[in-house]
């Protein structure tokens, strides 16, 4: 455990906690041999396994970088959390809670399997692909543009600036996205669906296929930990309900098969990507001795060598060290 003082503000303590990430770093980037980069969407199989990067931006104003910090990458499953809170936004919580549920699956991510064979009510939960799809077919809007322009707006908001979508990772998602299509014609039998379905696979790639950094992903996890609101301005920018069920689903389902054990030695809410992102939310907490971003921090992780579940493989290991280290655990 890192040693507290009276104030971790101070450049004394981020010039050292800076040297501890960046140690941590090299120690995890060993990790990346254990995994493998996502090969189903050939595009994705370019990408370097030995990468390993992170940022952390503390609601304190203290911001930590170490890494492979300015590679671009596609935000992937982790623009499930967007899709979903925009849509709550959008089309109210009572709304999309009565049509897709906010129960983990212990499936894989684009398991059809749990569907039929549960035969279930409603989607399981938001960030298995069936439930993305079934929201992003609720989001307002007849093109895919007009879908994604809330997302967009959103992001925007919250990081300063509107990111673009990839292109070449989409069209490669898109040309290779046999069992995403089997996904969605099984939802559109079902009753899930409320848009066309080409329209609707179409938003879903496309925002799989936006490009963002390590720090917009520590940026929008710090808004989460904020419950929505921005430190720096204490303005709303998510509403506190919808934050906090963004949250709730992350620890829940936000690892897919994998998030029993994030909650159990991590312990914060997170989502994954198959491109390797990780956004992690350490809430503020009230602890007897000091600690390092005791008001709440964002995470962005970015380490493409995956483990079988589909999740960065140092970036789950180098995660749950920070978390131990400075105890961040919501539990
Ligand atoms: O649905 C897909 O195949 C991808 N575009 C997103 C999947 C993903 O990131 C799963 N995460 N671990």
């Amino acid at each position: 455990m890192v040693q507290g003082t009276a104030n971790w503000n101070t450049k004394q303590n981020q010039e050292w906690l800076q040297e501890y990430v960046e140690d941590w770093i090299s120690f995890y980037r060993k990790h990346t041999k254990e995994g493998k980069v996502a090969s189903y969407i050939p595009l994705l199989a370019e990408a370097n396994p030995d990468h390993l990067g992170i940022s952390i931006f503390g609601a304190n104003g203290m911001t930590l970088r170490a890494g492979e910090v300015d590679i671009p990458f596609t935000i992937q499953s982790i623009s499930k959390v967007i899709s979903f809170i925009v849509a709550c936004m959008e089309r109210g919580v009572g709304y999309m809670l009565d049509r897709v549920d906010v129960e983990p699956t212990g499936e894989a991510f684009n398991s059809i399997m749990h569907l039929e064979m549960r035969k279930v009510e409603k989607p399981f939960n938001p960030f298995v692909n069936a439930g993305a799809i079934s929201v992003t077919s609720m989001l307002p809007g007849r093109t895919s543009d007009e879908k994604l322009e809330p997302m967009f707006q959103l992001l925007d908001r919250i990081l300063g600036y509107r990111p673009q979508i990839n292109v070449d990772v989409y069209e490669s998602e898109r040309d290779s996205s046999m069992r995403n299509r089997a996904i969605g014609y099984y939802l559109l039998e079902t009753g899930f669906l409320e848009s066309d379905l080409n329209i609707t696979l179409e938003t879903y790639f496309k925002q799989c296929s936006i490009e963002i950094t390590v720090d917009d992903l520590a940026q929008i996890g710090l808004i989460l930990a904020n419950d929505g609101e921005d430190p720096k301005n204490q303005q709303e920018i998510i509403p506190r309900q919808v934050a906090r069920i963004a949250k709730a689903l992350m620890l829940t389902c936000g690892m897919y098969d994998a998030s029993g054990k994030f909650a159990t030695y991590v312990g914060v809410p997170a989502k994954s990507g198959v491109s390797g992102g990780i956004i992690a939310v350490a809430p503020p907490r009230v602890r007897d001795e000091e600690l390092p971003f005791v008001d709440g921090c964002g995470i962005g992780v970015f380490g493409p060598a995956l483990d079988d579940k589909g999740n960065s493989i140092a970036g789950i290991r180098l995660l749950r060290h920070i978390a131990s280290q400075w105890d961040l655990s919501i539990f």
